[in-house]
């Protein structure tokens, strides 16, 4: 994900960037970037800090579905293995958002697994469905639950928030359904 950000970045928002495994690569090539991280967890945010504190890093405990992101404020964001429990609906409007937050010709760099075909998209979606209304679990509550997209409805779902050029840009080393997608502003 280092690798594939465009020289001379200046800005990033991760979203779900957690403690930011990906972030520590990141820094390396861009010691000086300014970067913004949203996380749910407040111990994840607080080891990020632990290991790059010294750096221009701005971190934020909230749902990305709520914080409103600056506009036309970053390079570049990334989101590296945390969109895999949400639908295709909710993930558009998250992407509209990412989409308003980059400056034109800013890049966004996915890296998430999905359902390797359509029956395992709706498997895991009605699953998750069954097991909520079993437990009661309403629908505004966040619950860890796995419901991948398929390849054609994670890219779908980009185009439709805006982004024009979207493409699978590699997979991580020997595994076949965890692409880095890249979409460009
Ligand atoms: C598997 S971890 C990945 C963390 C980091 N990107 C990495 O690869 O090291 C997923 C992260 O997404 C965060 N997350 C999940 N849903 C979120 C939401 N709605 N808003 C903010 N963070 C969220 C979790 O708290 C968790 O830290």
């Amino acid at each position: 994900m280092a690798e594939l950000l465009p020289d001379g970045i200046g800005t990033l928002l991760d979203i779900g960037c957690g403690s930011g495994l990906e972030l520590d690569t990141v820094f390396q090539r861009f010691p000086s970037l300014q970067v913004t991280g949203i996380d749910l967890s407040e111990k994840m945010l607080d080891r990020l800090v632990q290991k790059h504190g010294g750096r221009a890093l701005t971190v934020i405990q909230e749902d990305y579905f709520l914080h409103p992101f600056e506009s036309a404020h970053f390079d570049a964001a990334v989101s590296f293995q945390t969109l895999h429990h949400f639908s295709a609906e909710k993930k558009t409007q998250l992407f509209s958002k990412l989409y308003g937050s980059l400056k034109p010709g800013g890049v966004y760099l996915e890296c998430d697994y999905v359902a390797k075909t359509q029956e395992i998209e709706t498997l895991c979606a009605s699953e998750c469905e069954r097991r909520r209304l079993r437990d009661g679990i309403t629908s505004d509550r966040s619950i860890h639950f796995d419901t991948p997209l398929t390849l054609e409805h994670e890219i779908q779902s980009m185009k439709a928030a805006g982004f024009g050029q979207v493409e699978v840009v590699g997979y991580l080393p020997g595994d076949d359904h965890t692409p880095m997608i890249r979409a460009l502003k």
